[in-house]
């Protein structure tokens, strides 16, 4: 629990946050297009279980039952993305304006229940129709980019201050694009660097357009990070732990505030030469106002001869997905991150574990381990701060048990449980206990950043 004397300045923003298409169902309503995560789920043997957003968790209708449920946790924020195809069902061209209404409808119910809304414009959902046309590894779908988030900004950017471009670029542009394990289900290394790298030169027109459209709002990106450790203290491990370092953080932090591809990646400056053009590290290095970390876990690499290997460490604890939960590790990044690329300011825009709840006979959900690790990490968020770190908030993932990709409905992150037959929400004990943690924390008022935007 938090103490009397804990570094939380009292304008930390709290939230939870969520992805548009592992939410919100509704997938043929109101005009929406297909996105290449409705494909991939209905290519036989990619999902779990065949199982896709299709339905989700019906946010898309039940939105203001769960806005109800944010206010109740005392929420100061709420991250949540928007679903490219609802608003430009063929990519580019023509505006569906009531993909537009629905985001604008939720603005308002989250505006109205003092929950900040902080945006995600690209959380994977690229719409099909781009992907026919070459998707993230050809240059055009980073200039669509740009168009959409001029189309959502116009109708949103009097009311939403907090942007965030592109969710976690590594993960979209590697297991989508290299591994095959997401959509849009490629597997060439040479699609997954130029696909990284037009993610990123389309978040920097984006920063541009953002602060054109609505001055005086916050925009960053989001990415995921993990502090690679080595497993010895061997000059191999540790060459090897730097080596995954330069590919999951530095191939994204370097260009991002030091407008450089890391020099040591040799095979993947080869392979992203032929798509870089003058100007384009500028682009993507331009100021942003706070930099996204998601976080879950760390890594630990030894040399494995044939290239780095990871390490599972026996004796710590695992989450439902097999993740490492140390939490000391979420501490040394945010430190090691504000240290070497000074960020203006940093959210921890995910961070959380699923484990295999159930709903018991007395009707909740006990989820000891999942508080356990909500509180270990908070903690160690706070450390950070202490450091040195410009953390400014925390957003739990997530705030309902989810579609979790390919893993489809069998690995539950959320704090509040749904029952699938039912879509009935429960809130875990874990809800409670961030509540309760939340309502603890001095709240003074604070200035609308609308009012001072
Ligand atoms: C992150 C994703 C998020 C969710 C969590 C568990 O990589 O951004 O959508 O799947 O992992």
């Amino acid at each position: 629990m938090p103490t009397e004397n804990s570094p939380f300045p009292p304008d930390f923003i709290w939230g939870a946050a969520t992805a548009s298409y592992q939410i919100e169902g509704a997938a043929h309503e109101d005009g929406r297009g297909e996105s290449v995560w409705d494909r991939f789920c209905a290519t036989p043997g990619k999902v779990r279980n065949g199982d896709s957003g299709e339905r989700a968790c019906d946010f898309y209708h039940r939105y203001p039952d769960d806005v109800a449920l944010m206010r109740e946790l005392g929420l100061d924020a709420f991250r949540f993305s928007i679903a490219w195809p609802r608003i430009l069902p063929e990519g580019r061209g023509k505006v569906n304006q009531k993909g537009l209404d629905f985001y604008d409808r939720l603005v308002d119910e989250l505006l109205a229940h003092d929950i900040e809304p902080f945006a995600t414009l690209f959380h994977w959902d690229t719409p099909q129709a781009l992907e026919d046309a070459g998707g993230w590894p050809s240059r055009a779908t980073a200039e669509a980019f740009a168009e959409y988030t001029e189309a959502v900004v116009r109708r949103l950017g009097d009311r939403v201050r907090h942007w965030i471009t592109h969710n976690e670029p590594w993960v979209h542009a590697w297991i989508g694009h290299s591994w095959g394990q997401h959509a849009p289900g490629r597997t060439s290394e040479a699609d997954a660097v130029a696909a990284a790298h037009h993610l990123l030169l389309s978040h920097g027109w984006a920063v541009d357009v953002i602060h054109a459209s609505a001055p005086g709002s916050q925009v960053g990106i989001t990415l995921n990070l993990a502090q690679a450790y080595p497993a010895s203290e061997t000059a191999e491990d540790e060459a090897a732990a730097w080596q995954v370092d330069g590919e999951a953080n530095r191939w994204f932090l370097d260009p991002l505030f030091r407008g450089a591809y890391p020099a040591d990646l040799l095979e993947r400056n080869a392979l992203v030469s032929p798509v870089l053009q003058d100007g384009d590290l500028e682009t993507i290095s331009a100021p942003i106002d706070f930099l996204g970390v998601n976080n879950y876990f760390r890594f630990v690499v030894s040399n494995g001869g044939d290239g780095p290997r990871m390490e599972r460490v026996a004796e710590s604890q695992h989450t439902d997905m097999g993740w490492e939960v140390y939490p000391d590790g979420l501490h040394q990044l945010l430190v090691r991150v504000a240290r070497d690329y000074s960020p203006r300011e940093i959210y921890v825009t995910e961070n959380g574990a699923a484990f295999g709840d159930v709903r018991v006979h007395d009707g909740h959900v006990h989820d000891p381990e999942r508080t356990a690790y909500l509180d270990t990490h908070i903690a160690a968020v706070s450390r950070a701060i202490a450091d040195g770190a410009p953390v400014k908030g925390y957003f739990v993932w997530s705030l309902l048990d989810n579609f979790e990709w390919a893993h489809g409905y069998s690995k539950r992150f959320g704090i509040i449980f749904i029952d699938y037959p039912t879509l009935e929400r429960v809130p875990k004990d874990s809800y409670y206990w961030y509540r309760d943690f939340i309502s603890t924390r001095a709240r003074t008022p604070q200035p609308s950043p609308i009012a001072t935007g």
